[in-house]
């Protein structure tokens, strides 16, 4: 009789645990107001409706506002995840871009088939990106133009001497976007901050550069939430590493860091060097909290959980991290 009363206190306690925290999780943040959902990633507890694939996207609810930071590869899967997590991107206030790669913006095709209007910021990499651009050219002497016939010029001669505005047919090119190159506070409390990685980008040795070849790195944008705990930082890849876009987000915001949320983008690195990244995180900068998705990688995973202790949130496809 005992053992049966403990069990049934025992199931109680748990459904009520079960039922109390995922309602709590789709209807309400605590303190702090966010809420922060995993919509696509290739790991995580096996949950129904959602489709495990390489890539990344968080949906962030913050102060009355929901925000999409990145949307994974395949649209599809993301539609379909999305759905699985009652998100209904009709209803988002604006959505960033971290960097031009593949398994972050396959899924804005989705989102711009159901909100075509929507407020996008991109990191500053048009030529990825395929979005409209005010492109930009000098010719050796563009007092040429003038000298030819006006069917020999460019747009018969109106107003190229600067560049020209181009729109590119892809998958942003009717969208309300804006390219980002300096930190923007985009909605109260919530700043995008840019970085530029020197790991990737793009090398030109087109004249004036054939002596002096240019490389430019690759941009990539991460996003900083304000909160009464310290900043909250979600990064998309981390191709600038982590470390510097931790650094430059204390360098904007100037506050300390409550959590830092996303892809590190760990998988090519060794042990030695993580070990010594997560305990920067954690005593020089001191990042209180940390939630590796996406490229972190498994070693990445283990290692930050060892040295972050209960301040490491698990953070896979369908999780909601609610602060
Ligand atoms: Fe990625």
């Amino acid at each position: 009789m005992k053992q049966s009363l403990f069990i049934l206190v025992a199931l109680t306690i748990i459904i009520g645990l079960t039922v109390g925290s995922s309602a709590t999780a789709q209807t309400k943040p605590t303190s702090l107001g966010v809420v922060l959902t995993n919509a696509y990633d290739a790991f995580g507890s096996e949950k129904k409706g959602l489709k495990h694939d390489f890539g990344f996207s968080t949906v962030v609810e913050y102060k009355g506002k929901t925000i999409l930071f990145d949307a994974g590869t395949d649209a599809k899967v993301f539609e379909s995840n999305l759905k699985s997590l009652k998100i209904n991107l009709r209803k988002i206030d604006i959505a960033i871009v971290s960097h031009g790669h593949y398994d972050h913006i396959g899924g804005f095709d989705y989102l711009l088939s159901v909100n075509p209007k929507v407020k996008i910021y991109l990191p500053n990499d048009f030529f990825s990106l395929g979005a409209p651009i005010k492109f930009p050219f000098r010719e050796t002497e563009p007092n040429v133009a003038k000298t030819l016939p006006k069917e020999m010029q460019y747009f018969g001669g109106e107003s190229v001497v600067e560049g020209m505005l181009t729109v590119p047919t892809g998958r942003f090119w009717k969208s309300d976007v804006e390219y980002l190159t300096e930190a923007k506070e985009v909605l109260p409390g919530v700043t995008v901050i840019p970085t530029t990685s020197k790991l990737m980008g793009t090398f030109i040795k087109y004249p004036p550069f054939e002596e002096n070849p240019q490389f430019i790195g690759m941009p990539e944008l991460s996003l900083s939430l304000a909160t009464e705990k310290g900043e909250i930082v979600i990064s998309g890849c981390s191709h600038t590493t982590i470390e510097t876009i931790v650094q430059e987000t204390k360098k904007v915001r100037k506050g300390k860091i409550h959590l830092v949320v996303g892809g590190f983008h760990l998988i090519p690195y060794k042990r030695e060097y993580i070990e010594g990244l997560a305990k920067r995180m954690k005593e020089e900068y001191e990042v209180e909290s940390v939630a590796p998705a996406h490229c972190s990688g498994h070693l990445g995973f283990s290692i930050f959980q060892k040295v972050f202790g209960d301040k490491y949130r698990f953070f896979g496809l369908g999780e909601r991290i609610n602060l």
